[in-house]
């Protein structure tokens, strides 16, 4: 099946303009809007992704920036959580799944062969849409990771390792004396923090968000959107949001996916005040999705 989106002759919609412009572009990555960052963490290029026969991913490529938070935006379906479990090869756990194109995580390129996908997770972390801690206690949570990965020498510094990334994450004061008592014990806020804690304790570099706020109340959203911001200083992180007020709060820049394309990317600020392309000015003024 033919995914591709229906374009007019110069390529884009004629209310942005940008025929020429964009056709040139078009022939890179079909894509409106500067895909390349001066200073990229990951680089994703002529990506394509397939379930059996469905085209779920088209030639997409996109750099995500070190110390950004890129919010990948569209429709239910057009491919967000898709593409992003392409960052961490967590695709290869679906069964009938290809990939292909070139992603690179700084200068390594992630679908190489000798590529050991269980230390790339740990650099590239994820954090889910339901909240999934492990059935252990809240430090058990956290530690897990540190300790199967060798990353701490003995208990004093594991425990450093638990309260570093728990006051990281925002949860420390909430749970200190409370250590030992189960995680799934805590709120759907915090433990949407403990997740992310736990991503944190193992050290990544990027950490991929797929709409971690989408099981959460506003109250303890808007402390997950806190928390993303601060995040931002030490991590990058790549995050799927259906909420375009979350992509305008907590991202820099944004992509709108649409049909498995990548329709458009830019500062996030311009996506939601001047979109170029007529398919993100539909989706951001509520006319489609
Ligand atoms: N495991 C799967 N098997 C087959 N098709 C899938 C699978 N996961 C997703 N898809 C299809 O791929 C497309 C993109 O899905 P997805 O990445 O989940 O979109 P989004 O996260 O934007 O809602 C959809 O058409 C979806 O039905
Ligand atoms: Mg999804």
């Amino acid at each position: 099946m033919d995914n591709s989106i229906a374009m007019n002759e110069s390529g884009y919609s004629s209310k942005s303009g940008v025929s020429s412009d964009a056709l040139g572009e078009r022939k890179i990555s079909g894509t409106v809007g500067e895909v390349k960052v001066a200073d990229a963490r990951m680089t994703c290029r002529d990506v394509n992704v397939y379930y059996g026969n469905k085209h779920a991913i088209i030639d997409v490529s996109l750099d995500i920036g070190k110390n950004e938070v890129i919010a990948m935006i569209g429709p239910s379906g057009c491919g967000k959580s898709t593409f992003l479990r392409c960052l961490n090869r967590m695709n290869d756990t679906i069964d009938g799944c290809r990939v292909n194109g070139r992603i690179k995580l700084d200068t390594q390129d992630i679908y190489d062969p000798q590529m050991d996908v269980v230390p790339l997770r740990v650099r590239v972390g994820m954090v889910f849409q339901k909240p999934n801690p492990f059935p252990k206690s809240i430090y058990e949570n956290v530690a897990y990771g540190p300790r199967i990965h060798g990353l701490a020498g003995n208990k004093i510094d594991l425990d450093e390792i638990v309260e570093t990334s728990l006051r990281k994450a925002g949860l420390w004061e909430e749970v200190k004396d409370r250590l030992d008592q189960p995680g799934t014990g805590l709120s759907g806020g915090q433990q949407q923090r403990l997740c992310i804690a736990r991503t944190i304790a193992v050290s990544p570099e990027v950490i991929l968000m797929d709409e971690p706020c989408s099981a959460l109340d506003p109250i303890a959203t808007a402390k997950v959107e806190e928390l993303i911001d601060e995040l931002r200083e030490h991590y990058t992180i790549a995050i799927v949001t259906h909420s375009m007020q979350q992509a305008a709060r907590v991202s820099q820049r944004t992509a709108y996916f649409h049909l498995g394309n990548l329709v458009e990317v830019g500062e996030t600020t311009q996506i939601f005040t001047n979109p170029r392309h007529r398919l993100t000015e539909d989706y951001i003024t509520g006319r489609f999705g």
